[in-house]
């Protein structure tokens, strides 16, 4: 074990969010994995923006919407949960019984940490005759502070199930938002977040790219910034956006979303080129750099302990539960 401390009677994991110790290069992550899984009675839910080992030992890789489904549906005594954190807590607050472990505590997002529940509570005080729609990326207390939660999948039927004179917040991502107040017609109030991985896609450098590929189709997640969007042959949630590229005929694909998701496409379509579309500068600013602190290792050793374990205050549990049945509820009656 390295330099921290880990007490087990707590759960609690000093300074580091995940369990920092040396797992022989000679093990099979894969094979071990796998006992694990039967010896524990334990699911891995990954999202698509996992590294590809990860999807691929995963029993269920999905967009927002799908691993909050499978989350809620789930027989298994433990649940890991391959994602970030405000995924893992959903998980919790649908199971409470359920023992729900994550390789990395602090893998978190930028777009929930762009809305403090202190700030939102004032600004939802400022409008006290809206109802307010929270996207699923957002923390507990703010899913606590919501009337109902969506993910990019489902958004638009949900603000479209509620009658036209509504007065809606929209919280925390703005181009989401602003794509979704385009799509239905509303005036939605926004909250100002934003997902610092989407908006980092660079319109000249898509522009020069499709230059140079004028087959390839760009495909877009609604949480890029409006001129991306507008660039866009698709868009889609990150499934939405996996299918498009099963059914359509194009053989060329430019991806504006988190990288991860190349990792299916290509698996699914095999004969098909699939390229990220370039962030504005060269770095790797299209990984998130939160989603990529989980790795094999770290996977492996939280399902080995147990830890570290996702706990929550059972009163704000129960508070951010509602809104998330109601996301469900509506979801099964559109068959989404
Ligand atoms: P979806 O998988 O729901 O499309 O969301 C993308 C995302 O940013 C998750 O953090
Ligand atoms: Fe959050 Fe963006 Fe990373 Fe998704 S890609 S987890 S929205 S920071």
């Amino acid at each position: 074990m390295g330099d921290i401390h880990i007490d087990l009677a707590t759960n609690k994991i000093d300074q580091k969010g995940y369990l920092d110790i040396e797992v022989p290069a000679t093990l099979d992550l894969f094979a071990e994995i796998e006992k694990l899984k039967k010896e524990k009675n334990a699911i891995i839910l990954a999202h698509y923006y996992q590294e590809p080992d990860i999807q691929d030992v995963a029993d269920y890789i999905g967009d927002s919407l799908g691993l909050a489904q499978q989350a809620e549906k789930t027989t298994a005594d433990m649940i890991v949960f391959a994602g970030v954190h405000f995924m893992a807590e959903t998980a919790k607050i649908l199971n409470p019984t359920k023992k729900v472990v994550l390789p990395d505590l602090k893998a978190g997002c930028s777009l929930a940490d762009s809305a403090p529940a202190d700030l939102f509570k004032k600004f939802k005080e400022k409008h006290p005759d809206h109802i307010v729609i929270s996207y699923i990326n957002c923390t507990a207390e703010i899913k606590a502070l919501s009337d109902i939660i969506c993910t990019s999948s489902n958004a638009q039927k949900i603000i479209e199930s509620l009658p036209s004179d509504e007065k809606i917040i929209f919280a925390p991502d703005k181009n989401l938002g602003a794509y979704l107040n385009k799509k239905t017609g509303r005036n939605m109030v926004l909250w100002n977040g934003a997902c610092m991985v989407h908006e980092i896609f660079s319109l000249e450098k898509i522009t020069k790219l499709k230059i140079r590929h004028p087959q390839a189709k760009i495909i877009a997640h609604p949480e890029c910034e409006e001129p991306i969007l507008r660039l866009a042959d698709f868009i889609g949630s990150t499934t939405g956006l996996l299918k498009f590229t099963q059914r359509d005929t194009a053989q060329e694909y430019i991806v504006a979303t988190e990288t991860g998701i190349l990792h299916q496409m290509q698996k699914d379509s095999p004969g098909k080129t699939f390229i990220p579309a370039p962030p504005e500068n060269n770095c790797a600013c299209n990984d998130c750099p939160h989603m990529k602190l989980n790795t094999l290792e770290k996977l492996y050793l939280c399902m080995k302990y147990e830890l570290p374990e996702l706990k929550m205050d059972e009163s704000l549990r129960i508070a951010s539960r509602k809104p998330i049945e109601r996301m469900l509820a509506i979801s099964a009656q559109y068959g989404l």
